[in-house]
């Protein structure tokens, strides 16, 4: 995509540049966010920002979001993704640019903010029959996975464990608990009832998981959050994982052990239909951002 957003700019991609003093390019000090449009309007949009907001002020980076929702749609429009059925705009913030010192600058720099857009295109419908496979990593990420922090090198490790296994996603265990995905939360269905970890510390709070809560609560589908046990998956019924770059996605297998009947379950069938319909639904009664 051609044109992305830096520092109050729109510059074609290959101009863009940061400082090599740029605080998130030494330290990862920055969070991040993605966010989806479909068809050009935005799902969920200030719950992302909120989100946002909170990893912001958790971090001491004295950045307001606010102009983004502007920069959200001209990236949109910049790259003729207006249109496009789904796209997604991954933005960051990090502290800035200062001589490399672990504690904060004493004198605040600007914040660096970089955004960009791109196209993205949901899952083939063969590929979700068939269902997908997992695997566990131990989890060894910090003790605050509730800030979207652009540190990600435990999940980019775990996805490339995931792949080198021949599955498609990562599914983090700590003390015998199956927390959440590399980049995606994590959910069983157990003797019919919805099961995923409450939101703590130790999982990002997923505004699809959110969303897919509610359309439990819509669908009267009984639910429990609390933590799963990895023995319990494999007397689960069913199992699936969610995501902005997820959606709905079931999950048959896990370590090479079949979940369910190794089939996308029905209950994880109804909340993805429900959740394409309630998403076309909303951002067509939702202004663009
Ligand atoms: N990841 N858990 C983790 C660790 C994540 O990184 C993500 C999102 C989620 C799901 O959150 P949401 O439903 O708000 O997308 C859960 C993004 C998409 C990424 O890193 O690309």
């Amino acid at each position: 995509m051609r044109t992305v957003y830096l520092n109050g700019e729109f510059v074609p991609r290959a101009s863009a540049r940061v400082s090599v003093d740029d605080r998130g390019f030494l330290f990862a000090d920055g969070v991040y966010e993605v966010t989806p449009a479909y068809g050009g309007r935005f799902f969920r949009f200030e719950r992302h920002m909120a989100r946002m907001r909170r990893g912001l002020a958790e971090l001491r980076i004295d950045y307001d979001p606010a102009p983004l929702a502007d920069v959200h749609e001209r990236l949109l429009a910049a790259n003729a993704l207006a249109d496009e059925p789904i796209s997604v705009v991954y933005v960051q913030v990090t502290r800035g640019a200062a001589p490399r010192g672990h504690a904060f600058p004493a004198t605040p720099p600007r914040p660096t903010v970089y955004a960009f857009a791109k196209p993205f295109k949901r899952e083939e419908s063969e590929a979700w029959e068939q269902g997908y496979h997992a695997a566990t990593v131990p989890d060894r990420r910090w003790a605050r996975c509730d800030i979207k922090a652009i540190a990600l090198l435990p999940n980019c490790l775990a996805m490339q464990a995931a792949v080198e296994a021949g599955c498609t996603d990562a599914l983090f265990v700590k003390d015998g608990v199956a927390i959440e995905g590399a980049h995606n939360n994590f959910f069983a269905v157990i003797h019919g009832t919805v099961v995923t970890h409450p939101a703590t510390q130790h999982i990002l709070h997923g505004i699809t998981r959110e969303y897919v809560l509610e359309l439990c609560h819509d669908l009267g589908l009984p639910v429990e959050l609390r933590p799963i046990r990895l023995e319990e998956l494999w007397q689960a019924d069913e199992a699936f994982f969610t995501g902005t770059t997820s959606d709905v996605r079931p999950t048959v297998g896990v370590d090479g052990r079949t979940i369910g009947d190794g089939k996308p379950g029905p209950i994880t069938r109804r909340l993805m239909e429900a959740f394409v319909k309630g998403v076309e639904r909303e951002v067509a009664a939702a202004p663009l951002v």
